[in-house]
């Protein structure tokens, strides 16, 4: 199936799968994959080792600010995908952890690091033919995006996915410590002022609590192909066909 030049913004909650069925979707498609938490991940890395975030969260937005001005976050592909660095440092492992996922929240409340963010995020949306992750891609970074699709499932098939990957990394951590986090970040997320985690009116659902990967990228494939393919199979419903 030919896909046309277009942007497919993937929002919702967190350890919803949105990256592994994104960068699934986009080496199906040969489409660039976007992880913009890793932009966000990568600011609150850098204010936890310059002393701009405190233990309770507190922010220094008088030093935060002006680092954001020559902040350097980039991404590097690599044989295994895509890894983020800060200048010529690979940040990615340091990112992923429990300690950085601990603070990200109230960093990305910032309006400021939002604003870096988005303007790093719209460059790479100009060539089109990018599969997006994120909070706020389809409401804010890419309104205008083709295909918007919002994922969610239950909090705890959720923590469940996430304390797998912590613990294969070999992170000491417990399902409360996992579900406590993603509650918090949920709420943080969802409730703050600027941006805040919300579905696109013009998005689809997701709910991915009982389906495999598998059933997700069929699922995608039937949406994608009711929208754009030339012969358009018959849209199919997960669990009807
Ligand atoms: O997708 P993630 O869990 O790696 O994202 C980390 C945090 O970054 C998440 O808790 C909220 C924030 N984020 C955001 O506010 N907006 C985005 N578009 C992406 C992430």
């Amino acid at each position: 199936m030919h896909i046309p030049d277009i942007i497919i913004a993937i929002d919702g909650y967190s350890s919803t799968g949105k990256s592994t069925f994104a960068k699934l979707i986009a080496s199906e498609f040969g489409f660039l994959y976007l992880d913009s938490g890793a932009l966000y991940r990568g600011v609150t890395l850098y204010a936890m080792e310059h002393g701009i975030i405190k233990d309770d969260n507190s922010i220094d937005l008088g030093k935060l600010k002006p680092a954001l001005t020559d902040l350097d976050i980039r991404f590097r592909s690599s044989d295994k995908g895509s890894l983020t660095y800060i200048g010529d440092r690979c940040v990615e492992k340091e990112i992923r952890t429990l300690a950085v996922s601990d603070k990200v929240s109230p960093i990305a409340a910032v309006p400021e690091v939002r604003e870096y963010v988005d303007r790093k995020l719209r460059e790479f949306g100009k060539k089109k033919r990018i599969v997006m992750d994120g909070r706020d891609i389809g409401t804010t970074v890419f309104p205008e995006a083709e295909l918007k699709i919002f994922m969610t499932a239950s909090p705890e098939v959720r923590a469940e996915r996430r304390l797998k990957e912590l613990l294969a990394k070999g992170e000491n951590v417990s399902y409360e410590d996992v579900l406590h986090n993603l509650a918090e970040r949920d709420r943080i997320d969802s409730s703050r002022e600027t941006s805040p985690l919300a579905k696109a009116d013009d998005a689809l659902i997701l709910d991915n609590s009982d389906m495999t990967l598998d059933d997700q990228i069929k699922w995608v494939k039937a949406v994608l192909s009711d929208r754009f393919g030339n012969h358009a199979e018959k849209p199919m419903k997960f669990g009807k066909s």
